[in-house]
């Protein structure tokens, strides 16, 4: 197993005065290798109002047109992903804002013609975060990737869900954690409470039933996918005080798979 950390930061807590990149810091200075991927969900809407482009979700995903994917790029590969290298620097990180289309990391199709340019990860290079990793910078991911048709690439980018992006970073590398930093304690069951453990069938029964919905739904797909391939898969509290490293000492919040 290694010691690679996969942590997604949900657009839902950034800029919330969380502790989550200091713990990043003190993991790498622990020898675990930290990896970030990053939403960025409510500045993305902000900014599509701003430039009064209407913004509408299926099963938790952004339908994407040619407009939105362009706000979609500026503000994560750009103001999110730029931001966050910057907060890491000041907590004495050593930080590379990269994006998927970067360098080949993420190879993606168009998921359903009727969400528009959002991609399907059909492949991970590891090399380019392998290579940041071995140097001991810790990559920070912006998920766009570039639109492959069959065998080749077109000039065109695609928006990946961020949660769906970090569960395929994670299992190509087979990450030994993926901790999803959110704005809720962790998945609510059917009684309101939070669930500590998930199995997969459990999951089926509560997507089902409607009570795992919307921005949840590929938190815990992505979950299922990693845990398959043996990574320690947690939703986690990112607004809390050392939510990271609760995560994964003692798997606080909810532990899928
Ligand atoms: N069963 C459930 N338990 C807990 N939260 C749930 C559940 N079903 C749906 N949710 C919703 O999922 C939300 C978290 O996902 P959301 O996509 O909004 O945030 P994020 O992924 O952290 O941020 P971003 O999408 O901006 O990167 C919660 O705020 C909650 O409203
Ligand atoms: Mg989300």
């Amino acid at each position: 197993m290694s010691d690679i950390l996969v942590a997604k930061i949900g657009g839902s807590t950034l800029g919330a005065h969380d502790t989550t990149l200091a713990d990043v810091v003190a993991l790498q200075r622990r020898g675990v290798r930290p990896l970030i991927v990053h939403g960025g969900g409510p500045l993305i809407s902000d900014w599509l109002k701003t430039h009064g482009v209407p913004t509408r979700f299926e099963r938790g995903l952004r339908v994407t047109d040619a407009r939105t994917l362009e706000v979609v790029v500026a503000v994560l590969a750009g103001l999110v992903n730029k931001r966050l290298v910057a907060a890491l620097t000041a907590a004495g990180g050593r930080a590379v804002g990269i994006s998927g289309a970067d360098g080949g990391l993420l190879k993606a199709r168009v998921l359903d013609e009727k969400l528009g340019h959002v991609g399907e990860v059909v492949e991970v290079d590891t090399r380019p975060l392998l290579d940041l990793l071995d140097d001991g910078f810790v990559p920070v991911v912006a998920p766009i990737a570039v639109e492959w048709r069959g065998e080749a690439p077109v000039d065109q980018l695609l928006n990946i869900n961020a949660d769906t992006a970090a569960g395929a970073v994670a299992s190509a590398l087979s990450a030994r954690w993926l901790v999803f930093l959110t704005d809720v304690p962790g998945i609510r069951g059917e009684d309101g409470e939070t669930v500590a453990n998930l199995s997969p069938a459990q999951a089926g029964l509560l997507t089902e039933a409607g009570v795992i919905e919307g921005g949840m739904i590929p938190k815990v797909e992505a979950c299922l996918q990693a845990a398959a391939s043996g990574c320690r898969s947690v939703i986690a509290d990112g607004r809390r005080t050392g939510a990271l490293l609760e995560a994964i000492e003692d798997g606080t919040g909810t532990v899928v798979g």
